[in-house]
């Protein structure tokens, strides 16, 4: 063969992917799925924050199994349905929805990325998901609602100070979120033993470890000492700081929330909350009960992705005989382990109404910022419609448990 025929022959056969300029799009155009972003996280991330993000209680068993329970339900596909036309939308708490999916809410976004709650909750807004705020983010009810203009809930956590939550609720309410979620699974804080290790402290303090993660890190340290400082937006005060001096979060936590918590309080939220109100951390069917006896428009079945009791037990595993108990009298809300689009299909299926994610958006904004979660929420709504195509499923009331075939 001839050299310009060879060179021929190889042009024709080799197509090189066109180079992109922009370093973030560059490596999320690597990321094909939510381990990837946690792997780019990883590497961009100081140990002790990605530590903090990624870990859970203690031997971290709750963690592994909230994933490894959605692995084990197999499909039961159908085909030659026409599955031209996938529709993923759906209602959640009477509103309409793109996605059975709603963001859960995470404290201290910034430490990830420094636009931090900013970044997700403009990225939601853009892909008309919900996004919740913790009572624990580092950017402010207020500025939140002022770059989200979709449906967005406040999580509160309950302080020994009832007028510091009462506080809370007037803002929320204010800024035009419409629902609550009361976390209920934290009357004291789990023990993640990564962070024991490490002494970690948030805002992460600086000492020589950091400042070696820190040189380790250049492009995060360089966003971190850039922005102004990390402290808690929505509680500040003399009795509790505002977060910008490092403290263990065992400490805080436990000194400030109210573990003498009980079921006689719902009425208090109810007299002071008019919107829905979610209880976020119910782990047993007794439970969904009560909370449907203290009329809660919906239950978020959760472990706090295994970050408090381990072994408790995976809330896709409980959902079956939730729905069986309180189906059809309150939503029901699955939170921990969903990584992709089918373990969706795969809650809703079972009678979820929605699930929600909490790490695969914060190992989103550690490998990209806000366009990070926006890859991140195209492949869970990409994965969602294929998955519903590939099962014979035309739209949400298609999915039902015949859509599983085994577990
Ligand atoms: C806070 O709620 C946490 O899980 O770290």
């Amino acid at each position: 063969m001839k050299p310009v025929q060879m060179v021929e022959t190889f042009r024709s056969v080799v197509q090189f992917r066109r180079f992109e300029r922009d370093p973030v799009l560059r490596r999320l155009a690597r990321a094909a799925n939510v381990d990837d972003l946690r792997r780019i996280a990883k590497r961009r991330l100081p140990a002790g924050v990605f530590d903090y993000i990624d870990g859970a209680a203690e031997d971290e068993r709750a963690l592994d199994r909230n994933q490894a329970d959605f692995e084990k339900l197999l499909f039961n596909p159908r085909v030659l349905r026409d599955v031209s036309n996938v529709d993923t939308s759906t209602n959640i708490l009477g509103r309409s929805s793109p996605l059975p999916l709603v963001l859960a809410p995470t404290g201290f976004g910034r430490i990830a990325d420094s636009q931090g709650e900013l970044a997700v909750a403009r990225s939601a807004a853009k892909a008309g998901v919900t996004y919740s705020l913790s009572t624990m983010a580092t950017r402010s009810i207020e500025e939140v609602a002022a770059v989200n203009d979709g449906d967005k809930w406040f999580q509160v956590y309950v302080w020994k100070d009832k007028d510091r939550t009462e506080e809370l609720l007037e803002r929320a309410a204010a800024a035009g979120y419409s629902t609550i979620i009361i976390t209920v699974d934290v009357p004291q804080l789990g023990r993640r033993e990564r962070d024991v290790r490490r002494g970690f402290t948030l805002p992460p303090k600086i000492g020589l470890e950091t400042i070696i993660d820190g040189v380790l890190h250049p492009s995060w340290t360089w966003d971190f000492i850039n922005a102004e400082p990390i402290g808690f937006a929505n509680v500040s005060g003399s009795d509790v700081g505002d977060g910008s001096s490092p403290v263990s979060l065992m400490a805080y936590i436990n000194n400030q929330f109210d573990p003498a918590l009980s079921w006689d309080e719902i009425g208090w939220f109810k007299e002071r909350w008019k919107g829905p109100i979610v209880l976020k951390g119910i782990q047993c069917v007794d439970d969904a009960r009560l909370a449907v006896d203290n009329g809660i428009d919906a239950i978020a079945l959760s472990n706090h992705g295994g970050r408090q009791l381990d072994d408790s037990p995976s809330p896709i595993t409980l959902l079956p005989s939730v729905v069986e108990a309180v189906g059809g009298q309150t939503e029901i809300i699955v939170d921990g382990g969903v990584r992709r689009g089918s373990d969706i299909v795969k809650a809703v299926s079972l009678g979820a109404t929605a699930c929600m994610i909490g790490r695969p958006y914060m190992y989103a904004l550690g490998a990209g910022g806000e366009r990070g979660v926006d890859h991140l929420l195209e492949m869970f709504a990409d994965g969602m419609q294929r998955t519903m195509a590939l099962v014979g499923a035309q739209a949400i009331d298609d999915l039902d448990p015949e859509v599983i075939g085994s577990a």
